[in-house]
């Protein structure tokens, strides 16, 4: 028996409908989901259905009984996320789940000095307490989803070009999708005990690389400005963009800029038994219509 976390949210639906596409009885599949209510999609395909929430240990506890393989996604609460997976965790072990898998994130620095060590630290912490569990596990180092960068770039990117301060920083965005499937075929396949996989795709991009993709996908001449982050700060703000969401992208695109999400080895390729999507093939997807 299967259970995905966080079912109802984007990696878990995706990963929900890559196993059904190979042939996994719905049956045999849990999705642990917060709020039945959001789960009607899932309940009609016939997946088994368990309330959980990784504040509730005993609830974890319950919804973890009788699972084999336990794909733990990464929760959206940052500042208490540390300490929900811890219980995630203890309740995988102690309920007697036999295999692990974790969505964690692909880094270089791990200290303080990191632009993302708030947003590091529980996924750090969560690899540490899995490992310390005795649980065998995979642990997936995500690279940033390529869904991200529509986020990013902003709903008018082909009319105002990309304002970014990530310099020319280069990541190696992979899509969600390509990650969930990845997630399927590591659950219902043999070999992946106790391994790290690094989910990125095959080249890095900087923004201007990805302006540059833009303006091939769309005919228009679409500029990439990579302003300071004291301009982007306050041109964002002015805008009314709240300061969380201003400081979060500056977060980001630090780390960009400092090389934190550049790869030279990626595992995708391999766990999909194809070539990840391009970021042209994924930009074209979302801005072809447009
Ligand atoms: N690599 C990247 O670029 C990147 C980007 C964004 C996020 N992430 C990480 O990857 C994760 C999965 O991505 P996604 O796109 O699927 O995000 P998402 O759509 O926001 O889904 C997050 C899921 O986590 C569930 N969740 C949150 N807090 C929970 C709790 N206390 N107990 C149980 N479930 C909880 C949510 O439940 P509800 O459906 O009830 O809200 C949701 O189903 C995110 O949560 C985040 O940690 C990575």
């Amino acid at each position: 028996m299967i259970l995905i976390t966080g079912a109802t949210g984007h990696f878990g639906r995706a990963t929900i409908d890559f196993l059904l596409k190979k042939n996994i009885p719905p049956n045999n599949i849990v999705g642990m989901v917060r709020h039945i209510e959001k789960a009607g999609d899932l309940k009609t395909k016939g997946i088994s259905l368990r309330v959980g929430d990784y504040d509730d240990y005993s609830g974890l506890l319950s919804a973890f009984k009788g699972i084999d393989r336990l794909l733990l996604i990464s929760g959206s609460d940052i500042m208490n996320r540390s300490k929900q997976q811890e219980n995630a965790v203890k309740a995988a072990k102690e309920a007697g789940v036999k295999h692990i898998i974790y969505t964690s994130f692909v880094r270089k620095n791990e200290t303080e000095t990191s632009p993302l060590a708030m947003l590091g630290k529980a996924h750090i912490e969560t690899e540490k307490n899995i490992k310390a569990s005795g649980l065998t596990y995979t642990i997936l180092l995500d690279n940033l989803y390529a869904d991200i960068l529509p986020m990013f770039m902003g709903e008018k990117v082909l009319e105002t070009g990309i304002f970014l301060p990530a310099g020319d920083g280069k990541a190696s965005f992979a899509t969600r999708l390509d990650m969930a499937e990845a997630a399927a075929n590591i659950l219902t396949s043999e070999g992946h005990e106790n391994k790290e996989y690094i989910l990125s795709n095959d080249t890095n991009y900087s923004f201007n690389d990805v302006a540059t993709l833009l303006s091939e996908i769309s005919g228009k001449q679409v500029p990439y400005i990579s302003p300071s982050t004291e301009v982007f700060t306050e041109t964002l703000s002015k805008a009314g963009v709240p300061m969380e969401a201003i400081a979060m992208t500056v977060g980001f695109c630090e780390a960009i800029n400092q090389g934190e999400f550049f790869t030279t080895k990626s595992d995708l390729g391999y766990l999909l038994g194809r070539k990840p999507t391009s970021i042209k093939e994924y930009l074209k997807s979302v801005y072809l219509n447009k």
